[in-house]
């Protein structure tokens, strides 16, 4: 069964038929879904998602674009909903350089506090980093050491991947790997090894050819291991079942 690492079947993109979709996400092979938030009302959807849901698990966290809406005081409730039964990361938490929708340092400030909070909780993390690429890497290297997680749809150099590899995390990759285009991110599949790489949607964004520009969805994730296998030389198949195992493993879920 494939491992649906990051989405967001929160987003008002799937309120027409969100019900429909996700009770046929079993007959379409996707055994586990990690639905992601990005704002303090998005984690309490999340969490509704993972209480409606067996197969759903949640990740509690801002995404930088976000982080203008957190205080002291909502920091402290996202961390009690961090200890939910079926939140199994914080995330998604980094640096987006490209909205830049809150100043460097506000935007660092709380990046470092959610790290500080995965590091507390012994929970790994879901790195988002939009054009904030050595900002992302020292930081990670000053306060991510000893924590594990996943660099979310990787867009950097194959040589970062390959540092944050040998750092223990895990590189996501989306439907992105099939854009005729995506030279770098197909050079980054062939040069770290399939047991650190995670499947991702980041649905309902970046859906993979043939749907590119619509809306995505978990099942497309076939595509998107198709295209791993093809420039792995080995089957979609073996992608799904390696890629299952290390989503398990990271999450805790084995
Ligand atoms: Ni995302």
């Amino acid at each position: 069964m494939i491992f649906e690492s990051h989405a967001h079947f929160d987003d008002e993109a799937f309120d027409e038929d969100r019900e429909e979709l996700l009770r046929k996400m079993p007959e379409w092979g996707i055994g586990c879904i990690v639905n992601v938030s990005a704002s303090l009302s998005g984690v309490e959807r999340t969490l509704d998602l993972t209480r409606q849901y067996p197969f759903i698990y949640g990740a509690v966290g801002i995404h930088p674009d976000e982080v203008k809406e957190l205080n002291e005081d909502r920091f402290a409730w996202l961390r009690a909903q961090c200890m939910g039964e079926k939140v199994v990361a914080v995330g998604e938490i980094g640096l987006d350089y490209y909205w830049d929708k809150a100043s460097h340092d506000t935007q660092k400030y709380w990046f470092i506090r959610q790290l500080g909070l995965a590091r507390e909780l012994g929970l790994p993390v879901i790195i988002h980093s939009r054009e904030a690429a050595q900002d992302t890497m020292d930081m990670m290297k000053e306060q991510g050491a000893g924590l594990s997680g996943v660099i979310h749809c990787f867009s950097y150099s194959p040589e970062m991947a390959r540092e944050y590899v040998n750092m223990g995390y895990y590189i996501g990759v989306g439907g992105v790997v099939t854009f005729k285009n995506a030279k770098k991110l197909k050079e980054t599949v062939q040069r770290i090894p399939l047991e650190r790489i995670l499947l991702e949607t980041d649905c309902p964004y970046l859906a993979p050819v043939p749907f590119r520009g619509k809306r995505n969805s978990s099942q497309y994730l076939t595509y998107v291991a198709e295209a791993i296998g093809e420039l792995k030389g080995i089957s979609s198949q073996e992608v799904i079942q390696v890629t299952d195992k290390n989503a398990r493993e990271m999450y805790g879920l084995c």
